[in-house]
């Protein structure tokens, strides 16, 4: 896969999956750009790309922010051809953190008790996807198309009473690449999501730390090693999945090899969703 002569776009790219999604777009030799709210992580890992690149403080919540941010991508690099739609969160402080020892989001009034935490989970993760590709489209349209990878999740295709907020933002992510996907492929841009299974990223840290305070049989663990139970007991593979995993095939879906795929969400997750 080669994207020399390409410019990309990670969101949420200073560490974790968008990390591993830089790296390998950078192996093929694109130029790359890193949005994150850690605009001291994103350069420290644009730096260590190996090919040209930046890292920005960009919140992608905000949709003057985002647009300045990709403003100043087109006027480094002269263009943009592949956004990646990886920043998002809230997983854990909302649905394990906040309801700890309720019996579910949608039980007991919680929901209507944490409006603010279920919009701002919308927002994290759907609201930062849609103003992304809004600032992005027009630059990739500009080159004759591209490729746009949206990092959706597994809790968006299957039921999760504890993780709704999330689920519904991630169902909310896959609905929306179906959407960009038929009305942007005249413009020859393409448009896939990626559903991640359990990758031990920052992210998880904290959810495990939370699965283990509601469950007394794994007090004694260490957050890692709830983690690996987890992944025993839910992966058919049985291995936990990796950012260079998604990495991959964000990849593989932004190269030429990828040029008749669109509107797809592919899970990357060793089987979980299989059951
Ligand atoms: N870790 C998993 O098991 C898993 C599984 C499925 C999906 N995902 C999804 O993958 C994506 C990346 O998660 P991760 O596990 O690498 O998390 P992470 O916390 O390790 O990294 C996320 C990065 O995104 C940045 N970010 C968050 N909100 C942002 C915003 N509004 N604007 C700019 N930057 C922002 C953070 O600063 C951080 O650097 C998320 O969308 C997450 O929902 C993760």
């Amino acid at each position: 896969m080669t994207f020399e002569g390409r410019v990309a776009i990670v969101t949420g790219g200073a560490r974790g999956i968008g990390e591993g999604i830089a790296s390998a777009l950078a192996a093929g030799g694109a130029k790359i750009a890193i949005f994150d709210l850690d605009g001291e992580a994103a350069e420290a890992t644009a730096a260590a790309l190996g090919v040209e690149a930046i890292g920005l403080a960009v919140d992608c919540i905000e949709e003057t922010d985002v647009a300045a941010a990709t403003e100043k991508v087109v006027a480094r690099f002269g263009a943009i051809d592949i956004l990646a739609n990886n920043a998002g969160a809230g997983r854990g402080p909302i649905d394990l953190s906040q309801f700890q020892g309720q019996e579910g989001l949608l039980r007991g009034g919680a929901l209507s008790d944490n409006q603010a935490q279920w919009d701002l989970t919308l927002a994290q993760n759907l609201r930062t996807t849609f103003l992304a590709s809004k600032a992005a489209v027009p630059h990739i349209a500009a080159r004759g198309g591209g490729s746009i990878v949206n990092i959706a999740s597994i809790a968006g295709q299957v039921a999760s009473p504890t993780l709704a907020a999330y689920a519904a933002a991630k169902a909310g992510v896959i609905s929306l690449t179906r959407s960009m996907a038929l009305e942007l492929g005249p413009k020859g841009i393409r448009v896939n999501a990626i559903c991640p299974g359990f990758l031990w990223t920052r992210a998880w840290e904290g959810l495990a730390t939370s699965i283990q305070m509601s469950n007394p049989a794994m007090k004694d663990l260490t957050p890692r090693e709830v983690f690996l139970n987890v992944v025993k007991q839910g992966v058919p593979l049985g291995r936990e999945q990796t950012p260079a995993d998604i990495g991959n095939l964000a990849a593989f879906l932004s190269s030429d090899l990828g040029m008749n795929i669109t509107g797809q969400a592919i899970a990357v997750d060793g089987g979980i969703t299989l059951r």
